[in-house]
């Protein structure tokens, strides 16, 4: 087997790869994508780049696509990132849901494209911190993403020091213990705030997704932009579908449903709310 991907194999590739889940590696990432594959493609014994590539396009390669994904996924998150979001989810988004909700005691939030945790785990924090004085009794946060490495890590909660440094002090103290381990000093999210977040494998692409709404909040942040238009607008409206009417959605920094759909209005950093909403 070759060590890189010609223009044809790559070209195939990258095909599959938009449809199965939306990514359309750059031209410029065909070297290192081949150096990245090679181990998985010869561990399930191909000695053909097109013979692996057709095998993962067939159901019974699904569990080798899934590795490939695992390892092309872009998982960049941290904590509390977009920290001016998380100031106004804490200031004023939340308060004023969870008021609504005072008497159902019922709140659901969606973190879609959760990476490794970070994101459920700033709202957990977040969530925590306004139901100090509310009685809540049915408050979950779903977090779904299509890598299951990442959800791995995500439900273990279980993050080195460079990982929590960005924490503001307050959730530091409050929200993270120190475990010493044989591989080196590490911090683990509190129970409190795991046992509020599920994690669910979902890819974006599978439409309608199998989870049941509406969530007052879901945060979709840093995953559609790369996704190209006509996947877009099938996430948006299931997004739509499964918020809740006067639900909040929040999307990433540079992210935008301008000309990508007119169903949502913008109120302010990203944040949005359904166009029919009062
Ligand atoms: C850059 S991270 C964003 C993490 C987090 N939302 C944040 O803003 O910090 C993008 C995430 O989207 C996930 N993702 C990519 N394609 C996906 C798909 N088709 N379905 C579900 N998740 C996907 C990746 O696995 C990755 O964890």
């Amino acid at each position: 087997m070759e060590e890189g991907l010609n223009e044809q194999e790559f070209e195939l590739l990258r095909h599959l790869l938009r449809k199965k889940v939306g990514i359309t590696p750059h031209p410029r990432k065909r070297d290192l994508l081949g150096r990245k594959m090679l181990a998985l493609a010869k561990a399930g014994g191909h000695s053909s780049w097109i013979g692996y590539i057709r095998h993962l396009a067939r159901p019974s390669g699904e569990a080798d696509l899934r590795a490939l994904i695992n390892l092309i996924t872009i998982d960049k998150t941290s904590f509390f990132r977009g920290d001016r979001q998380f100031e106004i989810l804490r200031e004023t988004v939340l308060p004023s849901l969870l008021a609504r909700r005072a008497g159902s005691g019922r709140f659901r939030a969606w973190s879609a494209g959760c990476s490794s945790g970070q994101e459920p785990y700033s709202v957990a924090m977040l969530l925590l911190e306004a139901l100090r004085s509310l009685s809540f009794n049915d408050v979950k946060i779903l977090a779904t993403d299509v890598d299951s490495d990442s959800l791995k890590a995500a439900w273990r909660a279980r993050y080195p020091l460079e990982t929590v440094q960005g924490v503001p002090d307050y959730y530091f103290s409050k929200y993270f213990f120190k475990e010493t381990a044989p591989k080196g000093t590490f911090f683990r999210v509190v129970d409190q705030a795991r046992k509020l977040v599920v994690f669910r494998r979902l890819n974006f692409t599978a439409t309608p997704y199998p989870i049941r709404g509406p969530f007052d909040l879901i945060l979709c942040r840093n995953v559609m932009i790369y996704f190209k238009a006509p996947l877009k607008r099938k996430i948006i409206l299931e997004l739509h579908r499964l918020l809740a009417e006067d639900g909040v959605l929040c999307l990433g920094g540079s992210e935008s449903l301008l000309g990508v759909d007119d169903r949502f209005v913008l109120t302010g950093q990203a944040i949005y709310r359904k166009r029919d909403a009062a």
